[in-house]
């Protein structure tokens, strides 16, 4: 018999801080953290690396097949991307990785690679995973969907915080114009696009704090998984 397990779907645009509090779910639950957002970006900067813009869907097809990921944690439930044999983890968190990784994502044959990578970490493990199809078309049967937002203002003003934090020399302005072209095509793309599931909960933090925002979420997950 196949253990049972768990899947949390959580969904929603750039910056509603989705990794911060599925990171912090997967790790009360002890569930496994999987950041799709990650997946994308490593295959942009894969073709990025090799010369291919996020646009060339003949240079995408022709090197998508060279493409290998691996994903490890740290000790502190940190997911790393390894891609063929190299940790990328910080380099595809870049300003330009964000717009690459939103471009090629509207790349059909990237999704159609990358969708049974997701379903297979969630047939082996319980995961909180976070993206913008899980709920709808990664992980439809997920026990509990999530659909995480907050206003666009707030959810740049969190991002250029992150990115100062980090040293990078940022405008506000950009970045919330950066953020705002990326929810455009993130929602308008044909294929999977960032919608929320009809049967997810919707939780709008633009008003909440972090930690009142982890404990609104762990307040809809533990009563729908029945913990
Ligand atoms: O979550 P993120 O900002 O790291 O995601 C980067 C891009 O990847 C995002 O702009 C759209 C794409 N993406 C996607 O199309 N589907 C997902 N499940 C996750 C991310």
């Amino acid at each position: 018999m196949t253990k049972r397990t768990y899947a949390v779907a959580i969904d929603g645009p750039a910056g509603a801080g989705k990794s911060t509090l599925a990171r912090r779910a997967a790790r009360d639950l002890g569930f496994y953290y999987v950041d799709t957002g990650a997946i994308y970006r490593t295959v942009g900067y894969h073709m990025d690396f090799y010369g291919i813009g996020p646009r060339d869907t003949d240079g995408i097809n022709r090197l998508l097949g060279d493409v290998n990921i691996a994903i490890r944690y740290d000790d502190e439930g940190v997911q790393h991307m390894i891609l063929n044999g190299r940790d990328v983890t910080g380099d595809i968190r870049t300003p330009e990785m964000s717009a690459i990784a939103s471009v090629i994502s509207a790349q059909p044959a990237v999704r159609e690679y990358l969708l049974e990578m997701q379903r297979e970490l969630a047939r082996a493990h319980s995961v909180v995973m976070d993206g913008r199809d899980i709920g709808t078309v990664v992980l439809p049967d997920a026990d509990v969907k999530i659909f995480l937002t907050a206003d666009p203002e707030v959810r740049a003003r969190r991002r250029y915080e992150e990115l100062l934090a980090r040293g990078e020399k940022v405008a506000f302005e950009n970045v919330l114009a950066d953020l705002q072209q990326r929810d455009r095509q993130d929602s308008e793309r044909k294929l999977a696009p960032l919608k929320r599931a009809r049967d997810a909960v919707l939780l709008d933090t633009t008003e909440m704090d972090l930690e009142q925002a982890a404990a609104a979420l762990e307040t809809i997950v533990k009563e729908r998984l029945g913990l």
